[in-house]
């Protein structure tokens, strides 16, 4: 069977990450969050104090910054900023409250991009984000966009900072997602958008089981045929 990129993009907290960490596991795929990455960004400027509005700064700290993955001995790929693991850094409500300023900032996009093509280099991957179907991988086999409402998303954000023992009333996590979702559609450089040739998914009514077995079928399906 050939390899394949597949590309999973949507709305914050709508199943993408556990959809896509599954399926590469199913599949003995290399998984990527690039949300992970903007995020790991995002620690590094709030870190060092990055003026967001100031593009040399912006560049100079960008030269800083190494962003890469590693499996835990649980399976699990985690992120590290330049050697240091800051998966859990990366999930606090506060870099959610800042990352889409950051990932909407042109030069920071260009980095990740590039470093994401990289990665995709020799197929057989999953990554998962906003523009992964749209920029990253415009010719990706299979790309697929995971929609679900917003309570239900909310429910669940917030569930999964409660396991990180973050308690965050559910208004907060309502706000933060609402925000992000407009701000990720609005924004200049590479939008969430759906491409043309994406799969929709609808999360709210489904369990992970039946959309990782979706996924999983309409991955083999791809990866069995010729052509795109
Ligand atoms: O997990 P959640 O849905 O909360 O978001 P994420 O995938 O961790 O992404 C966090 C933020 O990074 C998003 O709200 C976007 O602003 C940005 N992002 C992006 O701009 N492009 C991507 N490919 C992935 C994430």
């Amino acid at each position: 069977m050939r390899k394949i990129i597949i590309a999973i993009d949507g709305y914050s907290a709508c199943g993408k990450s556990t959809t896509a960490k599954e399926v590469a596991q199913i599949l003995g795929y290399f998984y990527v969050d690039s949300g992970a990455m903007y995020r790991a960004v995002t620690v590094y400027f709030l870190e060092h104090h990055i003026a967001i509005t100031n593009p040399k700064e912006v560049a100079r700290a960008l030269k800083e910054i190494n962003v890469s993955f590693k499996i835990n001995p649980q399976g699990n790929t985690e992120a590290y900023l330049n050697g240091l693991n800051v998966e859990k850094q990366i999930r606090k409500m506060q870099v959610s409250e800042w990352v889409s300023q950051v990932s909407a900032i042109k030069e920071v996009r260009a980095a990740m991009v590039e470093a994401q093509r990289k990665m995709g280099k020799k197929k057989g991957i999953v990554m998962d984000g906003r523009d992964i179907g749209s920029v990253v991988f415009p010719d990706a086999e299979l790309k697929l966009f995971l929609t679900a409402d917003l309570l239900v998303r909310a429910f669940r954000r917030q569930r999964e900072l409660l396991e990180r023992d973050e308690l965050v009333d559910l208004d907060s996590v309502i706000g933060n997602l609402r925000q992000r979702d407009e701000f990720d559609s609005k924004r200049k450089v590479s939008p969430l958008v759906k491409s043309k040739d994406a799969i929709e998914i609808d999360t709210t009514h489904i369990t992970i089981d039946e959309q990782v077995d979706e996924v999983v079928r309409l991955a083999t399906g791809k990866m069995v045929r010729p052509g795109r």
